[in-house]
């Protein structure tokens, strides 16, 4: 595991955009797993720029979704499919063609979450991964005790991480208890995990991911895993390594 510490915000999402750039300079087709939460958009601004500029030409690119929540109306704002469009797929010019997702309004959530995972392998497998991470050390909504080998399932939220999403809500009651998510297994088998953490609200999170042993009760934990896995930290949430 590499870990990178950038002085704040800004510098991590523009090192993980030229990341991002180049690997779709490389293979213009790479599927790109994204994640939703506050942390990523300075990320999804730098690529956004860039294609803007000319530096990349991310028009093949395929994006992909990390969890989602159960049971939220279609075309819910705050449904994560609603997200990563909004916030990734319009401002890089793509098309809902070029995005996979979970339909987390099935009827049948179980084979919706099976056939999430089937479709990420017929799609050839994701090539880069982005993670953000919970406070208590969830990566997409695998929470603390979820199987280091776990696949795309449903899971409840637990208290914290419903309060610390409130604030995308009109109330917090809004929030919904059950999400699917990929599982910590389907996640390592990305090409690239790349995590940002930033703000002194991680800190211990990123301590026990990077410096704990591995462990289910930090989900985090299982990049230390991964063959390719990298670690984007400001030196706020770098303050407890
Ligand atoms: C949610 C998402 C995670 C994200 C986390 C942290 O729980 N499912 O993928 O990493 O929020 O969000 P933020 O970056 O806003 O702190």
């Amino acid at each position: 595991m590499e870990v990178v510490i950038v002085p704040d915000a800004t510098a991590g999402g523009e090192l993980i955009a030229e990341a991002i750039a180049s690997l779709v300079r490389r293979k213009p087709d790479a599927l790109l797993g994204v994640a939703t939460g506050s942390t990523p958009l300075p990320i999804y601004e730098a690529l956004a720029g860039k294609v803007r500029a000319g530096a990349v030409d991310a028009s093949r690119a395929r994006i992909c979704q990390l969890d989602e929540y159960v049971g939220l109306p279609a075309g819910h704002p705050e449904s994560y499919r609603s997200v990563v469009l909004r916030e990734v797929v319009e401002p890089l010019g793509l098309d809902e063609s070029s995005f996979i997702g979970p339909d987390g309004s099935a009827e049948d959530v179980q084979a919706a979450c099976e056939a999430y995972d089937r479709a990420l392998s017929e799609a050839g497998g994701v090539d880069l991964q982005l993670l953000g991470i919970g406070t208590d050390g969830h990566i997409g909504f695998n929470e603390p005790c979820s199987s280091l080998a776990s696949r795309t399932r449903i899971k409840t939220l637990t208290r914290q991480t419903r309060a610390d999403n409130a604030r995308f809500f009109d109330s917090p009651d809004e929030v919904p208890h059950h999400v699917i998510t990929q599982g910590i297994g389907t996640i390592l088998e990305a090409r690239h995990l790349v995590l940002l953490a930033t703000g002194e609200g991680k800190a211990e999170a990123v301590a026990q991911s990077v410096e704990g042993p591995v462990a289910a009760l930090v989900p985090a934990s299982a990049l230390q895993l991964h063959r390719h896995a990298t670690v984007v930290v400001d030196e706020a949430a770098a303050s407890k390594l």
